[in-house]
């Protein structure tokens, strides 16, 4: 289904993860841009004419139930919701094309991996490469192993709420060349971002490389919320209870480098998602970005580490 249908269908929804999740859907070009998206006059009133955020209680209610929303989204809809990622794909062949030797292992860790659109496509390509898969979701988790493409000798997949519980309950502590984190931080609440990429820190080996793709600043699906779905500063929610940040590339590299790692790209992919048969157009928007662990990184100092790289600077 089309964007376009599904606004002509659901109008009176106040937003549907459809609506958004079909970045790969109907595509007419693509570039990539260093500074943000320009509003419209028209887009730029309606964006500040939403000052009213959601009551502290609902906002309580919606961070405790955030893992029980999510596993309804799966139950819902199973595994007919988002596409295959392509994208990871191509990056991937990148980073494989950085092995030392041809026969060497990688190992990846698919942080929130949903029913895993990301990392079957992967496993499919490569044969040389390990993966674990993680999200909060435990019906999303049961998906993944159920997949016929889902081996254990190639795959592991474990429930792990990034926020709370230790990736290296799973994970041996810096064994991971890459993490992606696809579509994933913009369902966490920004006051706990930090906490979930010093989580991935701990098990991503010194040099090891995030990989990052997400909801970027004004993507049409920002511009849909109704009154009455914002709860902060670019932070919104979902008729169904999931909530999405839309990411400017200075917040998320603030983020990233509060948490220890070092930005290689971090840029705005711009893209028109398009409905042939209407001739409509919308305007999308992603964050894409590579951020490094570097060799000698916060770890040393303890892990899920609270402490600011200036902090950090001040001891070193
Ligand atoms: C939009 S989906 C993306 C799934 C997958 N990465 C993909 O690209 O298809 C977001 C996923 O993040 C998971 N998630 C959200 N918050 C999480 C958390 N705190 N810990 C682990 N997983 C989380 C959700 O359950 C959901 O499966």
């Amino acid at each position: 289904m089309s964007l376009t249908t599904i606004d002509k269908y659901e109008p009176t929804c106040t937003q549907s993860v459809k609506a958004e999740s079909q970045d790969e859907a109907f595509p007419c070009g693509q570039t990539t841009t260093a500074t943000a998206r320009h509003l419209t006059q028209e887009e730029l009133a309606r964006l500040s004419s939403e000052r009213a955020l959601v009551s502290d209680f609902k906002q309580i209610k919606l961070e405790k139930e955030a893992q029980k929303n999510w596993d309804l989204f799966y139950k819902r809809n199973a595994t007919n919701f988002f596409k295959d990622r392509h994208w990871t794909t191509r990056e991937f062949e990148e980073l494989r094309a950085c092995r030392e030797f041809e026969s060497q292992k990688l190992v990846l860790l698919e942080a929130g991996c949903g029913v895993g659109n990301c990392i079957f496509p992967l496993l499919e390509e490569d044969l040389n490469i390990f993966v674990y898969a993680c999200d909060f979701s435990p019906r999303a988790v049961e998906f993944v192993k159920k997949n016929p493409l889902y081996c254990p000798e190639r795959c592991c997949a474990f429930q792990c709420d990034l926020t709370k519980d230790r990736l290296t309950d799973n994970v041996p502590e810096s064994s991971v060349d890459v993490v992606t984190l696809i579509f994933v931080l913009s369902a966490v609440h920004p006051d706990k971002m930090k906490l979930a990429l010093e989580n991935v820190s701990e098990v991503l080996k010194p040099g090891g490389v995030v990989l990052f793709r997400d909801y970027g600043l004004y993507d049409h699906a920002m511009l849909r919320f109704k009154s009455g779905s914002k709860l902060g500063d670019n932070f919104y929610v979902r008729q169904d209870g999931t909530r999405s940040y839309f990411f400017s590339k200075e917040f998320l590299a603030q983020l990233f480098e509060e948490a220890g790692f070092q930005s290689a790209v971090n840029e705005y992919v711009l893209r028109e998602t398009v409905n042939k048969k209407e001739g409509l157009c919308v305007p999308r928007v992603f964050l894409q970005s590579k951020f490094i662990k570097p060799a000698h990184s916060q770890s040393e100092f303890g892990p899920l580490s609270h402490r600011s790289s200036q902090e950090r600077k001040q001891e070193d």
